[in-house]
């Protein structure tokens, strides 16, 4: 599995980037996956420029930031999306990147990690709308960290200890969500093959 960790917060000092660290160290522990990291603070995107939707424009010209995101996003053959909630869903900045995309993620498996004050749990409720979108399939099982995720991860990605000896661990929900999207993954790669 070519798997891809989404960082959906492009904010100085975000949490987010240290919440994907901690999702890719995990995902390495998965049989026969390699796993990339992209961080949409690397691609700076304008908010979308084009004259049509991308999904009904055949003759699309994206801009060249726009095209270097989606040319590394058909890439992936699975996607974890990493957002915090803000206002009680998702950050605009994931917004604005997927509104980007057309086919690149059709057919294939997205899992969600959420964090914020209350878990993310409407910033995932709204992304499983979105990512129907374009037409992809979120897994059934997500991953919610509550409260300051900023206080659980550290710059390295370590979960701190406390929160690893919890019985409702979410090291545990993380593991069970990378699990599934490698079963989503390896069943729709098949697939897709045929
Ligand atoms: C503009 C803004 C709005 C927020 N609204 C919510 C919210 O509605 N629900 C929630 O659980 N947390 C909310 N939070 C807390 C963030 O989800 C939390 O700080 C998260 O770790 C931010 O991610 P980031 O540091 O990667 O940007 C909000 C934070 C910001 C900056």
């Amino acid at each position: 599995m070519k798997l891809q960790i989404i960082v959906g917060s492009t904010r100085p000092n975000r949490v987010s980037l240290n919440v994907a660290k901690w999702v890719a160290a995990a995902a390495k522990e998965l049989p026969e996956t390699t796993v990339e990291v992209v961080d949409l603070a690397t691609y700076d995107l304008p908010f979308l420029d084009e004259p049509m939707s991308p999904q009904l424009n055949s003759n699309r010209n994206p801009n060249p930031n726009a095209k270097k995101f989606l040319n590394k996003v058909a890439e992936g053959d699975a996607y974890i999306l990493v957002t915090p909630e803000y206002n009680r869903s998702y950050s605009a900045v994931l917004k604005n990147a997927l509104d980007y995309i057309d086919f690149q993620l059709e057919k294939k498996p997205v899992a969600l990690v959420a964090h914020g004050s209350t878990g993310g749990a409407q910033a995932v409720a709204h992304l499983r709308g979105v990512l129907a979108g374009l037409k992809s399939f979120t897994t059934p099982t997500a991953t919610f960290l509550i409260g300051r995720a900023g206080e659980l991860i550290n710059d390295s990605g370590e979960l701190n200890e406390e929160a690893r000896s919890n019985p409702f661990s979410p090291q545990v929900a993380l593991k069970a969500t990378l699990e599934e999207l490698k079963w989503y993954s390896d069943t729709l790669s098949a697939a897709r093959a045929r």
